[in-house]
């Protein structure tokens, strides 16, 4: 845990440190309860939220396209709910936003009734969504014409990390804007970094998901590789794992994989949004990337297997079929 609750109920201890990292070494500082707002309640954004009332204490009101959703949400952790974003927005201090892609978060920000209309001059406005750099600029540059604070902060950690709030933030934007919501964030945070300007978190992202890409291909090439060898994929894995090779995709994976179960997990679809983001981004700075650029047609295949909502360890039926 990052903080631990006081004796009382309206504040909590917080522990971070001045490079912008949580971090359980420094001198504790008490962090108040605040107005906060999330948009977005899907398999992350639920779980984020109800982080927000119960490790957070803060008062919290949720908008979801899909009003049930929403409905369910206050009945589990007991927030408020608002019939749109900007409604959602109106009054709060932070308004936190994990939607699908860059068009969605457009969508619930900019667009009729969209969250910036509704938020206060000096209140900060946190997105999770995995989307480009591009959309962090320039709704970061439309935030400081409005008078507020935009914060991109995409998440890895999956489902499981959302729902045990111990999940690795990667935060783009001001130093003071940052220092404001990182109390707020580490309600269902275990890792949250400032790295930089507005974008800079989903540039991190990027780099999370292009190391990722070409480490699950490794992985499937390992396992279909074995088993064509003949090998007891348990035992090379229970000892490959002790070694160099070892990383959280094989030892979270292998095991699925070589059952061919891939019902679960991060989408194939969703990985290939952030695969072309991260090719579109790499187009603009100059960078070479192979292998992201040859596994992205690789999950392509997958979808055509009917893939579309498996896990990305898929990538290994491909090798099978
Ligand atoms: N799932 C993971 O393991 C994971 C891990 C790391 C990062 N991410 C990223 O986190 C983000 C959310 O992922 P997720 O798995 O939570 O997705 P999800 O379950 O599909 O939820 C998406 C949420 O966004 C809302 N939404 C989408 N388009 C909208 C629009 N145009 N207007 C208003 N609301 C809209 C949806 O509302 P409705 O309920 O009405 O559809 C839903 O609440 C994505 O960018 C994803 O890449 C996901």
């Amino acid at each position: 845990m990052i903080y631990s609750e006081n004796r009382y109920p309206l504040f909590r201890i917080m522990l971070d440190s001045p490079s912008g990292e949580v971090n359980r070494r420094q001198e504790p500082k008490v962090a108040h309860m605040a107005k906060v707002a999330f948009i977005g309640l899907g398999i992350m954004g639920f779980p984020m939220a109800g982080h927000l009332v119960k490790k957070g204490g803060h008062e919290v009101t949720v908008y979801n396209r899909t009003s049930a959703k929403a409905q369910q949400w206050a009945e589990k952790f007991g927030g408020r709910t608002a019939p749109t974003p900007k409604a959602a927005a109106e009054g709060q201090d932070f308004v936190m936003c994990c939607v699908g892609n860059d068009n969605d978060l457009r969508a619930v920000t900019i667009g009729p009734d969209g969250a910036f209309s509704g938020i206060k001059k000096g209140a900060t406005f946190v997105d999770h969504t995995t989307a480009s750099a591009e959309v962090a600029r320039e709704l970061d540059a439309e935030a400081k014409k409005r008078g507020f604070n935009f914060v991109d902060a995409p998440v890895s950690g999956g489902q499981a990390g959302a729902e045990n709030g111990v999940l690795t933030v990667m935060c783009g934007g001001d130093g003071a804007a940052y220092a404001g919501a990182e109390p707020i964030i580490s309600a269902y945070a275990r890792m949250c970094k400032l790295l930089g300007p507005a974008g800079s978190g989903q540039l991190t992202k990027m780099v999370n998901q292009i190391c990722i890409a070409g480490l699950v291909q490794g992985l499937s090439e390992g396992i279909h590789f074995a088993k064509k060898s003949g090998l007891d994929v348990h035992a090379v894995i229970d000892t490959i794992s002790k070694g160099a090779a070892q990383s959280w995709q094989m030892e979270n994976r292998y095991k699925t994989m070589n059952e061919g179960k891939y019902d679960f997990g991060f989408a194939v679809e969703w990985m290939r949004k952030d695969l072309s983001i991260c090719i579109a981004e790499a187009r603009r700075n100059g960078a070479t990337l192979p292998v992201t650029a040859l596994v992205d047609q690789f999950y392509a295949e997958v979808e055509k297997l009917g893939g579309k909502r498996w896990d990305t360890s898929s990538l290994l039926a491909r090798l099978e079929k």
